[in-house]
Parts: structure tokens; C-alpha cells; sequence
């Protein structure tokens, strides 16, 4: 996994529960890396499980909801980190359709042995809903979650994301997104 997402991550811990936690969970975990990232390395998946499993006992918010938390902030992340992405993207519909052929494509240029999910996205004939299905052996379904959540909120627009379909303990989720 990127470091960028462990930067992210510890960045988002320290801010919401304070150095003092960041340190713990990461002295509780067992890392290879040391628990010292950078943008550009890339480290074990595992190493993301252990961090969430242990921010759980410590805080005792569920790892799923962790992960959707971590996704809205890592969003604003990304508009901070990567604006060129967002350039002539009017809506959320339009930003995620974008997703799997364009902005993960740069993803992979950028960072050649990164692991991305396969996202296809298809808009309804009225413009009013999409469907997403979320494809990955990571099962991040709940980080997507929140990185929609996020998308939905940067372009301020009322729209409901729900769970429609999930198989294989989350290996491919479809999400519905609907126009308030
Ligand atoms: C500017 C927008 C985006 C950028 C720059 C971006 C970039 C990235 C990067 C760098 C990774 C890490 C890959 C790795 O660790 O090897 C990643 C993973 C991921 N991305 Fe994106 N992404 C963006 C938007 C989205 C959105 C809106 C979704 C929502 C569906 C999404 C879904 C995911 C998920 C769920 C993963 C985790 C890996 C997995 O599930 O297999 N991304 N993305």
C-alpha cells in the first residue's frame, strides 16, 4: 500500500485523537517499517490492518467506521495534494466516473506499484442516480464509502450513498448514489 494512505492516516489520527494515541497504536503494532512513512514508499497492507485494529482498541470505534472517517478526510487530502485532478469536474456524478480511466490511471503512472480497485460507474438515464461497484482482494469498501461521502461533500451537493449489494465478505460492493 502507498505511504501516501499511512501518511494520511497518522496524520488524521494525530489530528482527531492527538499525538499521544498516533505514538500508542503505533508502538502496539508490529511494523516493519518502524511506523516512519513517506509519500512514496510502499508498505505492507498489513501494517494498515494492524493500525486500524489497534486505533479500535484504543478508541473502541469500529474499524469499519474508521476507515469511511478516514476516507471523507483523505479526500480533502487528495483536492490538497493532487488539484489537477479535480480541474473541470463540475459534480460528484462526474469526478467519480472518472475515477477507474483517468484519475486511478495517473494514480498508477505516479506510483507504478500502487494496488488500485477496479471502480465502474454507470448513470442513470435521468441523471438523477448512479451505481458504483467497487471491486478489490483489499476489501476497502468502507474507505470508499468515505471517499464518496467526501466527493458528495466538496461539490456540496445532497446526495444519498447506500449499501446496495456487498458479496464475498466485501471483495465487491455496489453502491447506489442517489440525487436528494
Ligand atoms: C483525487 C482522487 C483520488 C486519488 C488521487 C486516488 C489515489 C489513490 C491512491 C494513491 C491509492 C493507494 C494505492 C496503493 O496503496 O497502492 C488509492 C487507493 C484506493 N482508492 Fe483511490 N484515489 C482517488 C479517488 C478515489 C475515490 C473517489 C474512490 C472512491 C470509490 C477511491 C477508491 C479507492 C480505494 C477504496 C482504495 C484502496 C485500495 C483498494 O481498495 O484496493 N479513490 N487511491
Amino acid at each position: 500500500m502507498k505511504g501516501v494512505i499511512f501518511t494520511e492516516f497518522i496524520e488524521m489520527v494525530e489530528d482527531r485523537f492527538g499525538f499521544l494515541l498516533a505514538d500508542k497504536i503505533v508502538s502496539a503494532s508490529d511494523l516493519p517499517s518502524g511506523g516512519v512513512y513517506t509519500a512514496v514508499g510502499t508498505y505492507a497492507f498489513e501494517e494498515m490492518q494492524q493500525l486500524l485494529t489497534n486505533l479500535n482498541k484504543e478508541t473502541d470505534i469500529e474499524t469499519s467506521t474508521l476507515l469511511t472517517v478516514f476516507g471523507k478526510h483523505l479526500f480533502s487530502r487528495f483536492y490538497s495534494l493532487y488539484p489537477h485532478f479535480f480541474v473541470g469536474k463540475k459534480n460528484t456524478f462526474e469526478f467519480l466516473s472518472n475515477i477507474e480511466n483517468y484519475i486511478h490511471v495517473e494514480v498508477l503512472k505516479l506510483y507504478p506499484d500502487a494496488q488500485l480497485p477496479a471502480i465502474k460507474t454507470e448513470i442513470s438515464t435521468d441523471g438523477s442516480a448512479m451505481k458504483m461497484i467497487y471491486k478489490s482482494t483489499r476489501k476497502m469498501g468502507d474507505l470508499a464509502l468515505g471517499l464518496i461521502s467526501g466527493c458528495t461533500q466538496h461539490f456540496k451537493e445532497d446526495i444519498i450513498v447506500e449499501t446496495i449489494n456487498e458479496n464475498d465478505g466485501g471483495s465487491e460492493i455496489t453502491f447506489m448514489l442517489t440525487k436528494k
